[in-house]
Parts: structure tokens; sequence; C-alpha cells
């Protein structure tokens, strides 16, 4: 006769089978379809058909593009990752039957997201500003890090220093501009110094000739006269005379 407690211990024991073979009934190389165990397919490879009590698991390869990297049972191999540009990714390991792409962030960009080895989204370094210096530069991992430049110096955004001020006076020049956080002094020659008695030099001279050639003109008109009336000639004014011969021959004439 089976008493109570002998029927609850079966049904415990059954339970725990049941229990062992849903989890535990195949070994770490196979797995279970219909209740059956199956030999794996190695990785780069997916099932065709799956075992029979007679005869093993088939597999075949993955194609071209697709990948398995672990020993399975599947029927489907997995498509291989592509890596985007335009999510500022390159391929860094292409994908083989048993691995999938291996992305990795375009030049000058840095990873913002990773997955199991992989780069799955990279955003492009940032530009330091006009007034700032380049810090630490950007890596595939890391953004670009900027910082401020000190009074007296100055960068485009592209220097990994600022660079200080020129110093005109120490050049021999004057400051024409004065230099600010994103661009130097500008400089120029000294010529205002020499340029302006240049400038009155060249203007005395004119005055002068102006003045020598009026006067000259004045005292045509006065010989003219003076020739006319007394037919004689001082011996300091011949060299005038000579400039004055057209006129006096005009003036002879009527
Ligand atoms: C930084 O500057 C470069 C060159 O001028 C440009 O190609 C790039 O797009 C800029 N980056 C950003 C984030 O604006």
């Amino acid at each position: 006769m089976i008493c109570g407690a002998e029927i609850t211990f079966l049904i415990a024991a059954i339970l725990s089978l049941n229990f062992e073979l849903c989890f535990c009934s195949c070994a770490r190389a196979e797995y279970e379809i219909d209740g059956e165990c199956c030999p794996m397919c190695a990785p780069g490879n997916r099932v065709y058909r799956h075992c029979t009590a007679d005869i093993s698991t088939t597999c075949v390869s993955c194609h071209d593009s697709t990948f398995i990297d672990a020993p399975n049972g599947l029927r489907d191999c997995f498509s291989c990752t592509v890596c985007d540009p335009g999510q500022g990714l390159r391929v860094k390991t292409p994908c083989t039957r048993s691995s999938d792409t291996v992305c990795e962030p375009l030049d000058e960009h840095y990873c913002t997201d990773q997955h199991r080895g992989s780069c799955i989204l990279a955003e492009k370094h940032t530009n330091c500003s006009t007034g700032q210096y380049i810090k630490h530069k950007g890596t595939a991992f890391k953004d670009t890090e900027c910082a401020e430049c000190a009074d007296g110096t100055f960068s485009d955004g592209s220097f990994q220093t600022c660079q200080t001020h020129s110093k005109c006076e120490d050049l021999g020049l004057t400051e024409i501009k004065a230099g600010t956080l994103s661009s130097d002094a500008e400089c120029g020659n000294k010529s205002p110094a020499g340029l302006i008695p240049g400038i009155i030099v060249s203007i005395i001279i004119i005055v002068a000739v102006a003045m020598a050639v009026t006067v000259i003109m004045l005292r045509c008109g006065s010989l003219t006269c003076r020739k006319n009336k007394q037919k004689t000639t001082k011996k300091s004014d011949n060299h005038i005379y000579l400039l004055c011969i057209t006129r006096t021959h005009k003036d002879d004439l009527k």
C-alpha cells in the first residue's frame, strides 16, 4: 500500500527530475530541441538540420555579412554591424563569419557610446573659440578641452598655448593696433617722426619755386616797359632779360 507521504515524495522526485530535464539536461556543447540534445555548431556556423537519434547536427557556414560569435544551435546568423560615417564611425576590424564588425570614431571624432568593445556613436571634437587655447587635444574617447587665454596673450583657437602679444617698442616699431585675446598687436614703422619734416621741406621748396617764378614774371613786365622807354638794360637784368626775349619781341612788334 502506498501512503500519502510516499506519494508526496514520488511527486517531488518527478518534479525535481523534470526540473533537471528542462535546465540541465544537455551537455555544455549541446543544445536542446524538442526534448532532444543536439551538438552545437561551432562559431561562424549555423544549424542547417537538427540532429536525430541517428544523425548529428548538420551545420553550415554563415554567408557574407553575417556572423555568429559563439557555439550555437541557431538556424540563422546575425547581420554584421555597419559602421556609419554619418554616426562618425569607420571600420576598425572587419566582420568575419565568427565576429561582428568593430567600429571606431572617424578622425577628429570621439566615441560617446560603446557596446562590447565597439563604438556605436561618435561626435566631432569641439573647436576651441578665438581667445581660447587647446588645453587637452581630443582623443578617440575624449573631447577637446579648451581654456581661456590670460591677459596679454592671444590665440585663434587652434593654439596649444596662448602667444604673448608682440612688443612693438622692443622691435623698434610703433603699435598701430593693440593686441586682443584673439589677435596679436599690430606694429608699424616709426615713420610719423621722419615723414612730417619731409612733407614740410617739400612744401617750402614748392612755395619757394612758385615765388621765384612770380618774381621773374613781374620783372619781365617791368623790364619790357623800361626797354620800350629807354632801350637800355642794366647788366644785372641780362639773365632775366634772356627769359623775357619772346615777350619783348612780341611787344617790339607793336
Ligand atoms: C571645426 O573646424 C573644422 C575646420 O574648420 C571643421 O571642419 C569642423 O566642422 C569644426 N567642428 C565643429 C564641431 O564645428
